[in-house]
């Protein structure tokens, strides 16, 4: 093993491609994000940060832990860019930045199985995701031939509601679904829609005093093209929104990211940082399939238009096969035990893997795309504040 000290720096080229931040719970992942954020702006990207916790609300001030900065060459500051504020959900927690914007996506922008199954995602409910699948299409197929392209899940259900029974057996191909079964798939449907899809705004109209009628209407959709600019953070909260609807937002997300770069070769690269990532992929099984695919194809394809994905997680083995063939760099700090760190730096003796467990908080092995070497290395501190319990 070699020793020493040398300044290493996450330049460009580790940058642009994947990586994973893992580690138990206060071994300094989120510090370590935020000075991903940070190299990322310096260098002109656009990042997209998702903020679990949340960690991430107040970025444009300074770290307040003032001690972390004693003996080293880095200072305290706010991130001095652009930042946008979203959340998926409306929890409306004290945490939150007072600037965030609620997030709204149309039902009508998720292909129909892909709805459906998010959905219908227990074991035991693969019917109903079938039935839902060719519901959804046949009502997207009905509003697409009157050239209506936008409508809510409650449009779905009332237009599925006033099906006669004949019109219902055409569209589930000769099958039948009795009155039960359709009132208890509605039910769950209802029980389960997402706080960030099809949004209903109040208006209050106060022009006549005593007069007002609150008016309701759905709120626009989020614009994401618009929010792919050089130097900009969109932070987004993902506040008490499960693995399930979340991992149907990152799929829209990556999906309208991915169409914009692909026609606009003007546009700043991007990075991703997906903390507490482990959420994604503890659903059910089918869910977290559909998600680990879709994570896959995104990362596979988004590497040739300068888009990269960095996941944070408590453990390195919380991270499926198929994305860890993906990754490129490792940074590894603290785990509760070695075991949950194996696999994570291939080629580290079992003396060297053993230290996960003994590392502070800063400190990592690390393995950085375009070195073959496995480093030792204490990470500065975020220079911006880091929202507290
Ligand atoms: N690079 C670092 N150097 C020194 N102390 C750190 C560093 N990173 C984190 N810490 C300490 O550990 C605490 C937890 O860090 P945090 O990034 O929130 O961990 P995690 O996201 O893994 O839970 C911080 O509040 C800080 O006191
Ligand atoms: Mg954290």
């Amino acid at each position: 093993m070699q020793q020493g000290r040398l300044p290493i720096c996450l330049d460009n080229r580790v940058l642009r491609h994947h990586g994973v931040v893992a580690g138990a719970t206060g071994s300094g992942k989120s510090n370590v994000n935020s000075n991903i954020v940070r190299a990322a702006i310096n260098m002109g990207y656009c990042v997209f940060l998702f903020d679990h916790k949340p960690d991430y609300q107040n970025l444009d001030k300074p770290n307040d832990e003032k001690n972390l900065f004693s003996d080293i060459n880095w200072q305290p500051q706010g991130f001095d860019c652009k930042l946008c504020y979203f959340s998926l959900s409306d929890d409306k927690s004290g945490k939150a930045n007072k600037n965030e914007t609620l997030i709204n996506v149309y039902a009508s922008s998720f292909d129909p199985y892909q709805l459906a199954s998010a959905l219908f995602y227990k074991r035991g409910e693969e019917l109903q995701q079938e039935n839902m699948t060719l519901l959804l299409s046949a009502y997207k197929d009905d509003q697409e031939e009157r050239q209506k392209y936008t409508w809510t899940l409650a449009d779905a259900v009332k237009w599925i509601r006033q099906l006669t029974k004949e019109q219902m057996s055409n569209v589930l191909g000769g099958g039948s679904i009795t009155d039960k079964s359709m009132s208890s798939m509605l039910r769950k449907l209802q029980a389960r829609t997402m706080p960030w899809m099809d949004r209903i705004l109040t208006y209050n109209n106060a022009q006549l005093p005593g007069l007002s009628i609150p008016k309701q209407a759905l709120a626009p959709e989020i614009n994401v093209s618009g929010l792919i600019e050089e130097k900009t953070i969109n932070i987004i909260r993902v506040g008490q929104s499960q693995g399930r609807d979340y991992g149907l937002f990152l799929s829209f997300l990556l999906d309208r990211v991915y169409k914009a770069k692909a026609s606009n070769a003007d546009l700043p690269p991007i990075v991703y940082v997906i903390d507490e990532a482990q959420d994604i992929f503890s659903g059910s099984k089918q869910l977290r399939e559909a998600c680990e695919d879709m994570l896959d194809a995104n990362m596979r394809k988004g590497r040739s238009l300068n888009i990269a994905f960095w996941f944070g997680l408590q453990k390195f083995s919380a991270l499926p096969d198929s994305i860890t063939i993906n990754i490129n760099s490792r940074i590894i700090m603290t785990h509760k035990q070695v075991d949950e760190a194996k696999n994570a730096l291939p080629g580290a003796s079992q003396e060297l893997l053993s230290m996960v467990t003994g590392l502070k908080p800063g400190e990592s092995l690390m393995s950085l795309f375009g070195s073959n070497s496995i480093v030792q290395g204490k990470m500065h501190p975020s220079k911006a504040l880091l929202t507290k319990e």
